[in-house]
């Protein structure tokens, strides 16, 4: 039986090694390690999570929790400095050697593109959901989007063909063997959707967060849902909520708010534009259920309030039911 699921998992990775190569390595090069300016590494030790450094900070974690121990020893404290000493000596020299990766945008202290994105399901399934939804807006930023593909989003591949991208890509990992080369040929890290400046002019005043102020304030203000969509891919809104894979999807949010939200007992009183405000100024006053809070705090001082009301103008312009 187990050599049985080999065979149909080798052949099923040698699939999506052809899929790839047809489709894919035009933006993620041949090898899946990206081409610098167009798409992200998938051959890249930091979409598996690997951390270079677990070992090293694990035990400085340690030798510092000893190290405030009261009454320690003084030899065995001698012990620890010297030891914390060559630890973070070869920190630094680790650094030094991944310095041209750092430049590159990698963040040793970040070693893992699902928690980055607050990605809290298991990895095959975050390379599924990408496939098939695509990550449409991921044009602003970048200048070619990863588009949908599987039919069910009207894309080109059946869903067999994704599950063969999906296991191709998986043979990439290399768990604990992730070497420093494997990480200097990278070209290209994933970037931060919504890292970047605010949209406030020179002259306006940003919204700040304080909820009910913001909503007496729209009460006086027409949402301009035009304006409200180019904003939402702009600021990366739509980067973590286009398909519902970082965040809640786009499509159905008034829905949802009104019909699901506001009937937690949490959100007791709420009107379904305070729920809204409150989202994007404090999102992590109440974190959506099966979601993590990864939602960005600073929109209140990036956004102006007829801003913030042309966001919520045009998420109600959206508002089909999720499929
Ligand atoms: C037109 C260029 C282009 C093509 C072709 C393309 N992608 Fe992408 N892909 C991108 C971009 C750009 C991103 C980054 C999107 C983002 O940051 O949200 C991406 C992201 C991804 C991700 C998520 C990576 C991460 O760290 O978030 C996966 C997985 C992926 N692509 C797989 C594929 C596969 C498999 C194919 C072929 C079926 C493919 N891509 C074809 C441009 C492309
Ligand atoms: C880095 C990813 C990320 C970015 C960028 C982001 N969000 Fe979110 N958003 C989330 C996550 C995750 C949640 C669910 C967790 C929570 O409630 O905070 C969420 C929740 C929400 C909700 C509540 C949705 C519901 O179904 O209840 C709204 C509305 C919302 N975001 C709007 C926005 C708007 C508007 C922007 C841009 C100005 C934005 N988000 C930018 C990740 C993001």
């Amino acid at each position: 039986m187990r050599s049985f699921e080999r065979q149909f998992l080798a052949r099923s990775i040698e699939r999506g090694g052809q899929l790839f190569a047809a489709n894919c390595s035009e933006c993620h090069g041949l090898d899946g390690r990206g081409l610098t300016g167009a798409a992200p590494a998938l051959n890249n030790p930091q979409l598996f999570g690997h951390d270079y450094l677990a070992p090293i900070r694990a035990e400085m974690e340690q030798l510092q929790a000893e190290r405030e121990i009261e009454g320690l020893d003084e030899a065995r404290a001698a012990e620890i400095d010297a030891r914390l000493q060559e630890l973070q000596a070869e920190r630094d020299a680790f650094l030094a050697q991944i310095q041209p990766a750092i430049d590159k945008g990698y963040d040793p202290d970040q070693p893992s593109r699902l928690q980055q994105v607050g990605w809290g399901g298991p990895q095959d399934a975050f390379i599924y959901t990408t496939l098939v939804h695509g990550r449409p807006t991921s044009i602003s930023y970048w200048p070619r989007p990863m588009a949908a593909w599987s039919q069910t989003a009207g894309g080109p591949l059946r869903n067999d063909q994704i599950q063969d991208l999906v296991n191709y890509i998986q043979n990439w990992d290399k768990g604990d063997n992730w070497t420093v080369e494997d990480l200097l040929a990278v070209n290209q890290f994933a970037k931060v959707p919504g890292e970047g400046g605010g949209a406030v002019a020179e002259g306006e005043e940003p919204a700040g967060d304080d909820v009910q102020a913001i909503v007496a304030a729209l009460e006086n203000i027409t949402g301009d849902p035009v304006n409200g969509q180019s904003l939402y891919s702009a600021q990366g809104c739509a980067g973590c909520h286009a398909g519902g894979i970082v965040g809640p999807a786009t499509e159905g949010t008034w829905t949802r708010i009104e019909e699901e939200r506001l009937q937690d007992p949490a959100l007791a009183g709420y009107t379904a534009l305070e729920y809204a405000v409150e989202s994007i100024v404090h999102p992590n006053q109440y974190i959506v259920p099966g979601f993590s809070a990864t939602m960005p705090t600073y929109f209140g001082e990036r956004l102006t309030v007829q801003q913030i009301g042309d966001l919520i103008a045009y998420l109600q312009s959206q508002d089909q039911p999720a499929e």
